[in-house]
């Protein structure tokens, strides 16, 4: 399948199912079972900052830089209706922001050299072209500025639970895309190992900083039910998320 149709079946799913995300993974939040911005500080100071974030949704961690006195804020997505979320948002709380609806892998007009961050949450891994993507992502980020994103542990959805054990579903050498009905809408989704994040963002010219691949355990944690996608007897044994901080 040809990157532009998957990028379409990807485009229509979002406008679908925008809603199940309303501020779903948002700053200080990297992902699920991680440890949060408060605990990390990544971002470190970021008043008087440009900041631009990749597959922005619904807007929220814009709004959370807002707050902490940054300067522009820019985002983009794929999906109409995410832009149009975070427009609504971003009006209703008075903070100007420049969002484009486009894909991560095309540049839409966005300025080069003009960011001290670049950060995305959750998004990164929905690239149907990592190289490039990573490439727009170097260009936008002034010398010196940081890359900050999150995204599942890739070893995380090759494991299954089933009959009371944890296995292997899949290889994880194997990388590949898969189209699947997730959120009862079809996707494509790819599988890729954390070396060839690692690699791309080393090809592209990125310095990594710091990799983190930690186990949270939420406040209110209880027993939850082993054959949910996010469960913490699933998490302990293999981290849902991973966050990767560089520097161009
Ligand atoms: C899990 S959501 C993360 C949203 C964001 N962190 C938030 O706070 O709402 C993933 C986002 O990536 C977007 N996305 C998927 N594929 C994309 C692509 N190729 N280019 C840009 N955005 C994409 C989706 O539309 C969706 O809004």
């Amino acid at each position: 399948m040809k990157n532009t149709e998957i990028l379409k079946i990807n485009k229509d799913g979002w406008d679908k199912v925008y809603e199940d995300f309303f501020s779903a993974t948002s700053l200080p939040i990297y992902g699920p079972f991680a440890p949060t911005e408060d605990e990390l500080t990544l971002f470190n100071d970021v008043s008087n900052k440009n900041i631009l974030e990749i597959g922005c949704g619904s807007g929220h961690s814009l709004v959370y830089f807002a707050k902490k006195g940054a300067n522009e804020l820019w985002g983009l997505d794929l999906s109409t209706i995410q832009i149009e979320t975070a427009q609504k948002l971003h009006t209703e709380k008075h903070i100007e922001s420049y969002l484009f609806v486009s894909p991560m892998e095309n540049d839409p007009g966005i300025p080069h050299s003009h960011f001290d961050i670049v950060f995305s949450i959750f998004a990164l891994g929905w690239t149907t072209d990592l190289p490039k993507t990573l490439k727009n992502i170097y260009d936008y980020l002034k010398p010196g500025g940081s890359f900050i994103f999150s995204w599942e542990h890739p070893l995380y959805s090759r494991l299954s639970y089933e009959e009371g054990h944890f296995v292997a579903r899949q290889s994880y050498i194997s990388e590949g895309r898969s189209t699947k009905a997730w959120h009862g809408v079809p996707i494509v989704m790819h599988d890729r190992k954390l070396s060839t994040y690692i690699n791309e963002l080393i090809n592209v010219g990125f310095c990594i900083k710091k990799i983190i691949e930690e186990y949270k355990a939420p406040v209110d944690e209880g027993e939850d039910d082993p054959e949910h996608w996010y469960s913490s007897h699933r998490a302990r044994r293999v981290p849902p998320t991973f966050i990767i901080k560089c520097v161009k």
